[in-house]
């Protein structure tokens, strides 16, 4: 790493503001507990983790922004890094727009990370932080696919099984997590121009034309979206804790 990489800050915005329907009844997803600490906080120190960031902006369901922010004051950061709370919008998109808008002036790198996955390994950030520095201005991590992916239509009648379209080259597919980081004028200008419904922030560069690379995703930076992922989350825990007591 140069000296003058070294000088460009670096922050993490985290939306943690969707209320995981998905999951089932209970608190929004990323006050859940792991291992009986809030999913969210396990973001927040996976990020942390990294010495590259120094400030992490949480996007809090608007109604417990300020619940969130007492959380985070009770867990402790490395010293190295600020933290801030942030009320969250409608949907993702929203969300994270509000947490770059408040990004002080001097970050020049921005990753956006999804609370919904906690147990992100240190390498992983590093890896994405690194090809920012490099001069790629927009970056995922990245997964090839386990199974064989399908286009289908709709069912002819409700209900009924859905017709197969096409099968795609699974061999040039690659499944994208988080982290993401972007040059931070790059993510703004997004932020700012695309209003069409996006999932992750790197499609939205994609639209401006901008150009996006992956490098290699791990697959413990899985999204904790369904019942099965909380107890996978658990497994995962637990054995790093009884490995190296995490
Ligand atoms: O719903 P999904 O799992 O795609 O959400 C990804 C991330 O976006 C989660 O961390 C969730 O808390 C966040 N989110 C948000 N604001 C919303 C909806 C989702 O911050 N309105």
């Amino acid at each position: 790493m140069s000296d003058e990489s070294r000088a460009v800050r670096t922050a993490v915005v985290i939306p943690a503001a969707g209320r995981g329907v998905r999951l089932g009844p209970g608190a929004p997803k990323a006050l859940r507990t792991l291992g009986g600490t809030p999913m969210l906080i396990h973001a927040v120190r996976a990020m942390a983790a990294s010495r590259a960031v120094s400030l992490v902006v949480v996007v809090a369901p608007a109604d417990d922004a300020v619940a969130v922010k007492h959380l985070l004051d009770e867990h402790a950061l490395p010293e190295r890094t600020d933290y801030l709370v942030v009320p969250g919008g409608e949907n993702r998109q929203d969300s994270v727009r509000a947490g770059v808008e408040a990004l002080p002036p001097d970050i020049g790198i921005v990753l956006v990370h999804d609370a919904a996955r906690p147990l992100v390994p240190v390498d992983t950030v590093d890896a994405v932080v690194q090809a920012v520095r490099d001069g790629a201005p927009a970056v995922v991590p990245a997964l090839p696919l386990a199974d064989t992916v399908k286009e289908v239509a709709p069912p002819v009648e409700a209900g009924g099984p859905e017709p197969v379209v096409a099968t795609l080259a699974r061999g040039a597919l690659r499944a994208v997590q988080t982290p993401q980081g972007f040059e931070r004028d790059l993510l703004a200008r997004a932020h700012a121009s695309v209003t069409a419904e996006v999932t992750d922030d790197a499609s939205m560069v994609e639209q401006l034309g901008g150009a996006v690379v992956a490098v290699p995703g791990h697959p413990e930076a899985f999204k904790v979206t369904r019942p099965l992922d909380l107890v996978l989350a658990e497994a995962v825990l637990a054995r790093r804790r009884a490995n190296d007591g995490f």
